[in-house]
């Protein structure tokens, strides 16, 4: 496989500074080597730059660096369209601002391609809010009601050209979400799977269940995996934390069930805060993660564990 890695360091997307150290801090971890070691050819193509700023203005006075944010939508959007066109594209962030311009970047992509653009969504927050609702006014929590093309961004955010179908989101890991949230995310077709689902279910019955729906589908299939995912004892690294997150072994066989499934055709890790890390762990965890997806394993597994 050609992984490319494209650095998106946003961080005006959260209240604090941090997480345009993240890129940096997936190189320093060796993200590069995992994957040659496995096997794949890597080209690392730098960081992207936000496009020009322009002066903008909202109603909601809580809103933080919408024209920062607006900026590196438009790159990221142009960004995550040019180099889906081959290769496996892995983005590193960044806040989880950044995934208002990769997925409507991708899901252009897929719309050319006449596949329908599928997203897994790993994250302790449903980002589900509009510029309307958040009362944060941090902009990583609204990307997914963003490129599902909910009402609440017209006129200040880009257009949204090919807004991703709500029904081909999944969401795994959710355990923190604010009530505008709730209320929007339960009028839409977003599967949302909280932690009780994992602990009822398990992860193989939640992902199996949306993986089956990809392949009948012929989707294209885009990972986003929030640091914040993971439980805190493990991944301290993230400004958000929320306790009674993801295990270790939940998230290795997450990563491990998609690399089987052969259905991922893109990936983003966002939310990584070096600044909060202790001697790199989460930043290391993270590769790991991303070295799993890409096919290591303990040992040779010759039938695949998704039919
Ligand atoms: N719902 C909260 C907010 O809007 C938290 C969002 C956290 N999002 C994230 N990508 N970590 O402020
Ligand atoms: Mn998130
Ligand atoms: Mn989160």
């Amino acid at each position: 496989m050609h992984c490319k890695l494209i650095g998106a360091p946003v961080q005006d997307g959260t209240g604090r500074m941090g997480c345009e150290m993240g890129p940096s801090a997936f190189r320093a971890a060796g993200l590069t080597q995992a994957l040659e070691e496995l096997g794949h050819n890597v080209t690392d193509l730098g960081n992207v730059e936000p496009a020009p700023k322009r002066a903008l203005t909202h109603s909601n006075p809580a809103l933080k660096n919408l024209s920062e944010i607006v900026a590196w939508i438009e790159a990221l959007d142009k960004a995550a369209y040019d180099h889906s066109a081959d290769g496996f594209p892995i983005f590193l962030g960044g806040d989880h601002a950044l995934a208002a311009g990769t997925v409507c970047g991708l899901s252009r992509r897929a719309k050319e391609l006449g596949r329908p653009l599928f997203v897994l969504w790993l994250d302790a927050h449903t980002d589900f809010h509009t510029l309307e609702t958040t009362a944060s006014g941090n902009l990583h929590g609204t990307p997914v009601a963003y490129y599902t093309g909910q009402k609440g961004f017209e006129g200040t955010f880009p257009e949204v050209l090919a807004p991703v179908d709500p029904a081909n989101v999944c969401m795994i890991g959710i355990r923190s979400v604010d009530p505008a949230e709730r209320v929007a995310i339960s009028k839409t077709e977003v599967t949302v799977n909280d932690m009780r689902m994992i602990d009822e279910h398990g992860v193989v019955a939640l992902l199996n269940r949306f993986l089956q729906r990809v392949k009948d589908a012929n989707g294209l299939l885009h990972v986003s995996l929030d640091v914040d995912f993971l439980d805190p004892n493990i991944a301290p690294a993230v400004g958000t934390t929320v306790p009674g997150g993801a295990t270790f072994r939940e998230a290795h066989l997450i990563m491990e069930m998609l690399h089987d499934s052969e259905l991922v055709t893109s990936f983003e890790a966002v939310e990584l805060n070096p600044f909060l890390d202790e001697r790199g762990r989460t930043a290391f965890l993270m590769v790991d993660l991303i070295a799993s997806l890409m096919g290591r394993s303990v040992m040779d597994r010759p039938t695949r564990s998704f039919a």
